[in-house]
């Protein structure tokens, strides 16, 4: 088979990995592909020192990768509601795939996006926009699509996570953690979306709409950030026998979906207690398989990195299978208007 060919959009900490992932592992990806998946362009206005970009061809201009005729898969990892969304409108205009890790703006305009998607016959993928190297939309799509979704919960902000891990075992200050947390890449370029839980809304939004068949409908999770958490809060709850979590949950009511994010108190003998620092965890419950529980990575370049080549491998199995291709938001299309709490 042709190899298929990528052109990447932002070469930041996801976009590097991603640079970086495809080249190193570029043997094992085709033989899973069952063909050569080979990076034809990459946009970025910024050089990325743990990225050599070698041969390929390197442009400062967006569009000249969504406009690229050879391109057929165009990666979105600028982030961000406005560039980002210019470039995956434009390129699924152009009868491109599209692969992002944006969850800001899959959260806020899906819906819009998938429709042009949809009328265009071509996938857009974005596993990478949901607890980064945690295979958990493929879960919830794939492995648990015989059950009916009764609730989940999760800590999804990796950022939030290591900053209240920090607090708590080395005593350190919110804002030299959220500090290092920048430096690392895992926090968003407006950290504010991470500490006042802003992004962990938007992926429990997308993993809601999944599992419960759902709109998108982001304004009305309940959200409550991880600002107003002291390190006395932390100490009483350490003494009680608790730790403090930053958790989205979602849940079927009598009345409909409740959507909610905010720091919890959890017993520390519960397994979700002792996931840590940058690691995420999302339990799903269905009703044929009862708990199960995912861990990993949630943010940074190698795990989100991970993501965004499945979806990128999955993608190149699927070209030239058109019956197959746009799969991948059916999930959306197919969406039962059930009530979403206000
Ligand atoms: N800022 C996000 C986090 C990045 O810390 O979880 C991964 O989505």
């Amino acid at each position: 088979m042709k190899p298929v060919k990528v052109g990447i959009c932002g070469l930041g900490t996801v976009g590097g990995g991603t640079f970086n992932v495809l080249t190193r592992n570029a043997q094992d990806i085709a033989r899973r592909a069952g063909r050569d998946i080979i990076i034809a362009q990459v946009a970025t206005r910024h050089p990325n020192p743990a990225v050599d970009t070698g041969n390929v061809a390197v442009t400062t201009d967006v569009n000249d990768v969504i406009n690229n005729p050879d391109i057929d898969i165009v990666v979105e990892l600028i982030g961000g509601y406005t560039i980002a969304k210019d470039v995956v409108l434009g390129a699924i205009a152009n009868g491109k795939h599209v692969v992002t890790a944006n969850k800001a703006l899959i959260a806020v305009h899906g819906k819009e996006i998938f429709a042009a998607a949809e009328a265009k016959g071509v996938s857009v993928m974005y596993e990478a926009a949901v607890a980064g190297g945690i295979p958990i939309i493929k879960a919830i799509r794939e492995g648990l699509a015989a059950n009916r979704i009764n609730w989940l919960a999760g800590i999804i902000n990796g950022t939030g996570n290591f900053i209240l891990t920090e607090m708590r075992d080395k005593g350190r200050d919110f804002a030299d953690v959220l500090a290092e947390a920048q430096a690392l890449g895992y926090a968003e370029a407006d950290p504010t979306f991470d500490v006042e839980g802003i992004d962990a809304a938007h992926k429990l939004t997308i993993l809601s709409s999944i599992a419960y068949g759902i709109p998108l409908q982001f304004e009305r999770c309940y959200t409550e950030g991880i600002s107003r958490i002291t390190p006395e809060d932390v100490e009483f709850a350490t003494e009680l026998g608790y730790r403090i979590k930053h958790l989205g949950v979602s849940r079927r009511t009598d009345k409909g979906i409740d959507l909610r994010v905010h720091p919890t108190m959890i017993p520390v003998a519960r397994p979700i207690a002792t996931v840590d620092g940058v690691l995420n965890a999302v339990m799903v419950n269905g009703d044929a398989v009862g708990n199960t529980l995912y861990v990993g990575a949630g943010a940074g370049a190698g795990p989100t990195a991970s993501a965004v080549v499945a979806d990128i491998i999955d993608l190149a199995r699927l070209i030239d299978a058109p019956a197959q291709a746009s799969v991948n938001h059916l999930a959306f299309n197919d969406i039962q208007d059930e009530q979403v709490l206000p």
